[in-house]
């Protein structure tokens, strides 16, 4: 039963369950008339203390297409954070008013937090560098979608392993799925943290700084965004910055069969002329996305 839960980290729900979601977000594809009012009357909340675009507006737009309302915030200073109202109060006075929350916020663990405080079920959309589980919900019905299926998936992880949070999430679900290999791609500064290649059987993984040498392998080339806004000092990120390119060379040497998926914003790391290649599907990925979070509400308010 997925009703009433929170969902705070992709291991919060099983296999099972993410399936359940998956199989109701296609048929959401298939037919979106027949949940136009599934969500009427309910009320769904957004605390955002940290930009977005696609995240937040994909929930909105979730909630607007099954009938639901919404109210929220983007920019913290307009919240009564401002005044000083502690996350544990400010969650508290939500859940007397909506019945879902979705909360994204610069620090790690913060959605945790804010769940423990209440019974209405509380989304993380994003805690610092830590998780993103309904990027992963959005990642995952997207490799379904295009790859028919979860098993024996090399998957290619570039860019920013250390905080790319996109990534973490990703990884930790899709060790899941039988025979998955992960080739983790990234330089030295930005490597995969410890607290997530610890979860990995041994064998299952490599590291490289070589994008070329990896891309022939790989089913998912999943590209991230350098983290700017993580970093302590400008000069590092500056050199970090344009590390990886993928461009039409280089996407020569992969697969025929493969994808490229990235959760988006892209800065430099993709260029422009490979949006035209059919193997590049991140756009797609974030349509996708509001499906799954059309599933994911539906199943949390249990209508
Ligand atoms: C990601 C995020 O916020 O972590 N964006 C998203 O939600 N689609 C990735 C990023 O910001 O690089």
């Amino acid at each position: 039963m997925l009703k009433g839960r929170h969902l705070i980290e992709p291991y919060d729900f099983s296999v099972q369950e993410l399936d359940e979601i998956f199989d109701l977000a296609d048929q959401m594809i298939d037919r979106p008339r027949d949940y136009l009012d599934v969500c009427k009357g309910m009320v769904m909340a957004t605390l955002f203390y940290e930009p977005s675009t696609r995240t937040r507006f994909s929930f909105e737009t979730a909630m607007l297409r099954l009938g639901g309302q919404i109210i929220g915030f983007d920019d913290p200073n307009t919240s009564s954070a401002a005044k000083g109202e502690t996350l544990a109060d400010t969650i508290r006075t939500i859940a007397g008013y909506a019945d879902v929350a979705v909360i994204r916020h610069p620090r790690e663990g913060t959605a945790k937090l804010a769940a423990k405080y209440t019974g209405m079920p509380v989304i993380n959309a994003g805690d610092g560098g830590h998780q993103h589980p309904t990027q992963t919900l959005t990642d995952l019905l997207t490799i379904r979608h295009f790859l028919a299926g979860f098993e024996n998936k090399t998957v290619g992880v570039c860019g920013d392993l250390k905080f790319g949070r996109t990534i973490h999430s990703l990884v930790r679900a899709m060790a899941r799925y039988q025979n998955t290999r992960f080739i983790m791609i990234s330089p030295d500064e930005l490597k995969m943290p410890s607290y997530v290649l610890d979860d990995l059987i041994d064998g299952s993984y490599q590291e490289t700084s070589n994008l070329e040498e990896a891309i022939g392998e790989v089913d998912v080339l999943y590209m991230s965004r350098v983290q700017k806004e993580r970093f302590v000092s400008e000069e590092e990120y500056l050199r970090l910055k344009d590390f990886f390119i993928l461009d039409r060379e280089k996407m020569k040497l992969a697969r025929r069969d493969m994808i490229v998926m990235h959760p988006l914003p892209r800065v430099n790391e993709i260029a422009e002329e490979v949006d035209s290649d059919p193997r590049a599907v991140y756009f797609e990925q974030a349509r996708l996305g509001m499906f799954v979070r059309m599933a994911l509400i539906t199943k949390l308010l249990g209508v």
